[in-house]
């Protein structure tokens, strides 16, 4: 029947569209897919697709236009919000706005607008050189950050003890910025947790809430993510207060939120924010599971142009998204998934390699060499199913 049911543009064909894809279809709108590379996993199962770059915000309004969309999202990945908050307001769809498009991508204005509004005091500094980086750091105090305010996946992102790391960090944060400046701010301390969010008619709906870990050769980069995090129940409402102020702060109208801050005892602090849902299975399995509401499903109708209302159950169920580590070396076998995808709550088993294929220690979120979901009711009940999980996936590397 293409032609008569409503066209959903999907900016992103990478393996976390996917999930969103198969949704739309479901729900049944056709679906346009533009990314930049001539292949994608998400072009197979969309109705059609276009190459085009997800920041190319012009480019992406011709293709929309040429199709007549009749919706545009950009759910799970960063770099496409600001342009799906174009693309929407030119065509005048239902979107974020460009303003919280531009507030929801950049570090540096999250930082800036938190500060003014007195709900958070990260110490930061923009800055333009090297030697503008050097007195920043001075005045923060050591450690500190560094990294690009644009970027995501930990690309560029470096904590620095002294100034002798400074040179490096500055090299690496520009590599991965297409800003002329690099963000330097406090090294906060603490556990890392990330908040999961759905902003709809007015009203701000905390869906989920983990503790992470991370790993130990590469800080920077999560291992594990546990929901709900580990936290007494004050601990927890502060979390769900500074996010939402920050979610209000930030402007965002109507939209899915992913967020992570650093708890020290009382003190919440913001790390980032984005107006997307998180890859990983997170937007798309996690968070639905955990809080009983399915923001994508919402999200998707209101980019189409409904008002749909949101029913929140109240109660929260439990999850573990955990990153696996294998010895580096060559692949020789790889044994037990199968078993492992049968135990009860194993939702997804995700390998990114085969045999034959050389594993490194991962540098960045996009190297990790793959992960599993767990869902249940329980924290303790997800862990256990997760070391279990560990311990019947075996690979044998030479
Ligand atoms: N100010 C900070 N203090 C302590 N740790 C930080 C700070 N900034 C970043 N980090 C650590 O580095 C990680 C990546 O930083 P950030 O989230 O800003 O970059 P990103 O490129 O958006 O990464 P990702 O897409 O993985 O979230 C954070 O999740 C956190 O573990
Ligand atoms: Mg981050």
């Amino acid at each position: 029947m293409a032609g008569t049911s409503k066209l959903l543009h999907v900016l992103g064909g990478g393996q976390w569209q996917l999930p969103t894809i198969e949704l739309a279809r479901s729900m049944g709108y056709r679906v346009l897919v533009t990314d930049m590379y001539q292949e994608r996993p998400a072009y197979a199962l969309a109705d059609l697709h276009e190459v085009v770059d997800l920041t190319d915000a012009e480019g992406t309004l011709q293709a929309a236009r040429r199709h007549g969309i009749d919706g545009i999202v950009c759910d799970t990945t960063d770099v496409g919000v600001p342009t799906m908050a174009y693309v929407a307001e030119a065509l005048g769809l239902p979107g974020i706005g460009r303003e919280a498009a531009q507030r929801f991508t950049d570090k540096y204005l999250m930082r800036k607008l938190t500060a003014a509004a007195g709900i958070q005091s990260v110490r930061h500094y923009l800055v333009g050189c090297l030697e503008d980086l050097v007195a920043g750091a001075a005045a923060i105090g050591y450690p500190v950050v560094v990294k690009p305010a644009d970027n995501q996946s930990s690309r560029g992102v470096h904590r620095v003890d002294g100034p002798a790391g400074l040179a490096a960090a500055w090299a690496d944060a520009r590599r991965f910025t297409r800003q002329p400046t690099v963000l330097v701010e406090e090294f906060l301390r603490g556990t890392e947790i990330t908040v999961e969010g759905l902003m709809m008619g007015g009203q701000y709906h905390t869906l989920a809430i983990s503790d992470k870990d991370h790993f130990p050769h590469r800080p920077e980069v999560a291992n594990r993510l546990t929901y709900p995090g580990a936290f007494d129940e004050r601990v927890l409402q502060t979390i769900r207060a500074t996010n939402e102020a920050v979610v209000r702060t930030l402007g965002l109208p109507t939209g899915v939120t992913h967020a992570e801050y650093m708890v020290d005892g009382g003190r919440v602090a913001l790390v980032e924010i984005a107006a997307r849902g998180a890859g990983s299975f997170v937007y798309s399995h996690i968070a639905p599971h955990v809080s009983g509401i399915d923001a994508p499903r919402l999200y998707l109708q209101f980019v189409m142009g409904e008002t749909p209302a949101v029913t929140d159950p109240g109660s929260r169920r439990a999850a573990n998204l955990e990153f696996f580590s294998f010895p580096a070396g060559r692949v020789t076998e790889i044994r037990g998934v199968e078993e492992a995808r049968a135990l009860p709550g194993v939702a997804k088993i995700l390998l990114e390699f085969g045999v034959g294929d050389e594993l490194r220690p991962p540098e960045d979120d996009r190297s990790r060499p793959g992960l599993m979901v767990v869902l249940g009711d329980t924290r303790a009940q997800v862990l256990a199913t997760s070391a279990e999980v560990k311990r019947t996936v075996r690979v044998e590397v030479a």
